[in-house]
This record gives structure tokens, C-alpha cells and sequence, in this order.
């Protein structure tokens, strides 16, 4: 799986950090960050990825198979 974050969208919600701490990590601000700067995700974060897609709530991430 493969995932993008978009930033410009990205307001600090936090809820993708909290619900998938293996896959992003918070700036400075508390905007989300891409702990795989790739977007790649193995495949045991697969779940992490899309809770975190299905819970944005400015839709800031998105992911592909
Ligand atoms: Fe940003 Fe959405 Fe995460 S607004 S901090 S990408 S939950």
C-alpha cells in the first residue's frame, strides 16, 4: 500500500498520529508527518493507514493498493 499526505490540506487534527503512530508522527505544530517520507506502507501498518484515511477529517490522506 502506498499512501500521500497532503499537507496544504493537513490542519492538526491529530487523529491519524493517534490512531496510527507507526505510520506518522506530528511536526513541531502538530501537523501530521509521513514517518516513511515514501508513503510506503509494510504490510502489518496496512490497518493503521486506512483507520488513519478513514478518519481525517479534512480528508488529507489518501492511499492507493
Ligand atoms: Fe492532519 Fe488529518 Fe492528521 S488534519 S494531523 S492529517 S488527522
Amino acid at each position: 500500500m502506498k499512501i500521500n499526505l497532503n499537507l496544504s490540506a493537513c490542519t492538526g487534527h491529530g487523529r491519524c498520529y493517534a490512531l496510527a503512530p507507526d505510520v506518522f508522527t506530528a511536526d513541531d505544530q502538530g501537523h501530521a508527518e509521513l514517518i516513511d517520507p515514501s508513503g510506503a506502507v509494510a504490510d502489518d501498518l496496512v490497518d493503521q493507514a486506512r483507520s488513519a484515511i478513514a478518519n481525517c477529517p479534512e480528508q488529507a490522506i489518501t492511499g492507493a493498493d
